[in-house]
């Protein structure tokens, strides 16, 4: 994944390219560069490395309109050559572009054969080159003729010497266009370009825009103009930036109560409301997802099949294709906080394809998934920029209570008195997951000796078996520690095998039917010599006669648990991760949005 933005207007387009492609640096940073138009000449300047690296080493090139971009190297390694922008050979033509050109070798032969000079090896550059051969009167049309010839995906903006357009063209990879006074801009994601408009443009797939300073005009591949009015977002600047806080992550874990409230805000008096379920009645559910979403996933299994009595099955989003065709169809719950999951939205097309009827839960207003599915549930958490997905998570357990709930209503699965408990028990949940923050410090504290290992153990039952999957998906992406989830009445079936007095183990052991069974798997760790932190509920003495040591959450209904404990894990794996010095916000090798397959 990588990061695209673009501005033409009359203000000095380096400064604010520069500026947004600072706020898209989650989505890559391995390599970075600029591209602007100066006196009919188009300026490339390229470096490895952050967009730091680039700003320092940047000549101030005076022009109001240019394009730049941040890179996640897929073809080709991070070096200044494979950065963008990519130039024709002509030197007329300039392109930034991500995702994927799957016919690239077949293009770039062709190309070579017919003179052109390649400096990289990517597959992005042949656009630069085929954007040069392609006939037309103007760039607008050189693009769409050169995307006749060009399969995959794709968000890309291509500008050349005129400077009067920039034009840019999606398909499976994210674009929205900001819409300001006498400007305009371009970029892969909405919050690069909080600072200066919050009205947007998305385009769909196969679509190409003319985007001039005082205009914006969008056609589909076969040229048929398109009519879409301007979105406005309610994400703010603030919500975008750090606000104080050291790390994106440590602001965003921060700002769950908020993002909890927010998600429920008017939805719990109106869960009858939706025409999507009394007009479908469905005989099971299918989740589908990837990393954490397929985490939330595992968790709304329980939740779902607790409050809806729905046999559910959750899958991984790329497993998804090779599972069996049953002649039931499910309704096939897609989960991905940016929309934008190339693995996602290929389950949900194949869901599709099969017939069934597709609802999505996402973070992200116009993303590729809300045009894929039937319905969508939005998370409401707002902007989240780390790559360690946090708020995200929990917001989308709190769709998936609500949707539990819709089913529950629809097939009247719980009582009434069951179901006011749960509304009220939610209302809670803010509380529950402040009083967990206001202990962050034990929570460090708690952190010493397992920033020093070299393997974590996550071990928990039932609901809170994908909690402890998650606590360790977290642990291992920012802090580099090998982080392992297991089911605890597992671990005798191989895995202790490889504890020690060097092996820390987080065992979730809330008092709910699974607290017994629970002191068992924990005796058999420290019988191994294993230290244990357990995570225990409020008002629990005897945790600390079986493990090391113990933090307490909150007393929730049992069905909540996995909201106030992965905070805790969440926490857990921040400081771990920060007492190391690792980069938290964006750890190496991962990228915020994948949208390759
Ligand atoms: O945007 P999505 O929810 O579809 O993303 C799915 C995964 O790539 C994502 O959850 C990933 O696992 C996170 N980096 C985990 O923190």
């Amino acid at each position: 994944m990588c990061g695209i933005v673009g501005y033409i207007g009359s203000r000095e387009a380096q400064e604010i390219l520069l500026d947004c492609l600072k706020r898209l640096e989650y989505r890559g940073y391995d390599s970075a560069g600029v591209a602007i138009v100066s006196d009919g000449e188009i300026d490339v300047q390229k470096s490895v490395g952050e967009i730091s690296v680039l700003e320092s080493q940047i000549k101030k090139i005076s022009g109001g309109a240019g394009i730049a971009h941040t890179r996640w190297a897929t073809h080709g390694r991070p070096t200044t050559e494979n950065a963008h922008p990519f130039i024709s050979c002509d030197g007329k033509y300039a392109v930034v572009h991500n995702g994927i050109i799957t016919n690239y070798m077949d293009l770039r032969e062709r190309l070579i054969e017919g003179g052109h000079r390649f400096t990289s090896d990517t597959d992005s550059e042949i656009l630069a080159h085929l954007i040069e051969d392609a006939e037309g009167e103007d760039l607008f049309a050189k693009v769409v003729k050169a995307l006749d010839k060009v399969e995959g995906a794709y968000a890309l903006a291509a500008i050349d010497g005129g400077a009067e357009e920039i034009v840019v063209a999606r398909n499976e990879s994210p674009l929205v266009i900001g819409i300001g006074h006498d400007e305009n801009f371009v970029a892969s994601d909405v919050t690069a370009l909080l600072r200066y408009t919050n009205e947007v443009l998305y385009l769909h797939d196969r679509e190409v825009a003319r985007v001039q300073a005082d205009s914006v005009e969008i056609y589909d591949l076969e040229g048929n103009h398109v009519e879409r009015g301007t979105q406005k977002v309610s994400w703010n600047l603030e919500d975008a930036e750090r606000s104080g806080y050291p790390h994106f992550m440590l602001k965003e874990i921060f700002e769950q109560p908020q993002a909890v409230h927010e998600s429920l805000l008017g939805r719990l008096g109106s869960l009858e409301e939706d025409p999507f379920f009394s007009e479908n009645a469905f005989s099971s559910v299918k989740i589908v997802g990837c990393g954490t979403s397929y985490h939330a996933g595992l968790v709304g299994k329980y939740i779902i099949e607790e409050l809806s009595k729905l046999p559910t099955t959750v899958q991984i989003s790329s497993e998804y294709r090779y599972s069996s065709l049953s002649e039931e169809k499910p309704l096939v719950v897609i989960i991905t906080q940016s929309g934008e999951t190339a693995d996602t939205l290929a389950a949900a097309r194949e869901a599709s394809r099969r017939g069934c009827r597709t609802l999505a839960i996402t973070n992200v207003l116009g993303s590729a998934i809300t045009r894929e599915a039937d319905t969508v549930i939005y998370t409401r958490a707002g902007p989240e920029i780390g790559v360690a997905a946090t708020k995200t998570f929990v917001t989308q357990l709190i769709a998936l209570y609500l949707l539990g709930l819709r089913l529950a209503s629809s097939r009247r699965s719980i009582s009434s008195e069951r179901r006011r408990q749960i509304i009220t028990d939610m209302r809670a949940l803010p509380r529950a997951i402040q009083d967990v923050l206001n202990n962050a410090d034990a929570i460090e504290s708690l952190t010493t000796r397992s920033a020093k290992s070299q393997s974590i153990f996550f071990i928990g039952r039932h609901i809170n078996f994908p909690t402890a999957l998650e606590g360790a998906l977290k642990t291992k992406e920012i802090s580099y520690i090998h982080g392992e989830g297991y089911p605890a009445g597992e671990l005798k079936h191989g895995p202790l095998a490889l504890l020690s007095t060097e092996t820390p183990v987080v065992a979730i052991c809330v008092r709910d039917h699974t607290y017994e069974k629970m002191l068992g798997n924990v005796r058999e760790v420290t019988a191994r010599g294993a230290p244990v932190l357990a995570i225990g509920t409020e008002g629990d003495r005897d945790l600390e006669k079986y493990a090391e040591d113990v933090f307490l959450v909150p007393h929730v209904d049992p069905l909540f648990t996995p909201i106030p404990i992965i905070v805790v894990l969440q926490l857990y794996a921040y400081y771990i991760a920060k007492k190391r010095g690792c980069p938290i916000d964006k750890p190496r090798n991962i990228a915020k949005t994948v949208t390759v397959e």
